[in-house]
């Protein structure tokens, strides 16, 4: 089945310049970029996406860091696109990140991470609501 999955690509990755390559890693594994933008999340968006994550220890470290800085929020489409970028992604840890993948290639630490990616289709279309109207996706 095609489907939608929401992308984002960290503070950490404009921060080094990275986001062409983390791109060309995307591209490469057959996703379209049918939306994107450059955005400075503010920290309550921040702790609206991240709402899931509120109880855990990690979450106030989480939300300031992806306000900390530009990000860039994409919408990506493919075959199986939601588990297919979960996988090019890697392990949320890079240090169990397996090899070809973008965390595993670009990710300093599990905090910057570089990327972000939906888990599951309810909350794909969520987070893809979240960033864009209708008209700015162009499939
Ligand atoms: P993301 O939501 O950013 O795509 O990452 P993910 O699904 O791989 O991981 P998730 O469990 O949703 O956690 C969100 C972000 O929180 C940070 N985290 N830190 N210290 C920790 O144990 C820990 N666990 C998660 C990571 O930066 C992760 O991307
Ligand atoms: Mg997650």
């Amino acid at each position: 089945m095609i489907q939608r999955t929401l992308s984002i690509l960290k503070p950490d990755a404009t921060d080094r310049n990275i986001t062409g390559e983390i791109n060309g890693m995307i591209e490469a594994a057959g996703f379209r970029i049918i939306a994107q933008k450059r955005v400075l999340i503010t920290l309550d968006q921040a702790r609206k996406f991240y709402e899931v994550h509120k109880e855990r220890p990690f979450y106030d470290d989480l939300c300031a860091f992806l306000s900390s800085a530009p990000t860039v929020v994409q919408v990506l489409e493919k075959e199986n696109a939601i588990n297919d970028y979960r996988t090019l992604m890697g392990a949320t840890n890079p240090a169990s990140a397996d090899e070809g993948t973008i965390r595993k290639r670009f990710a300093p630490s599990i905090d910057k991470n570089s990327v972000h990616g939906s888990d599951s289709p309810e909350n794909a279309a969520i987070e893809i609501k979240f960033f864009f109207s209708e008209t700015e996706i162009v499939g």
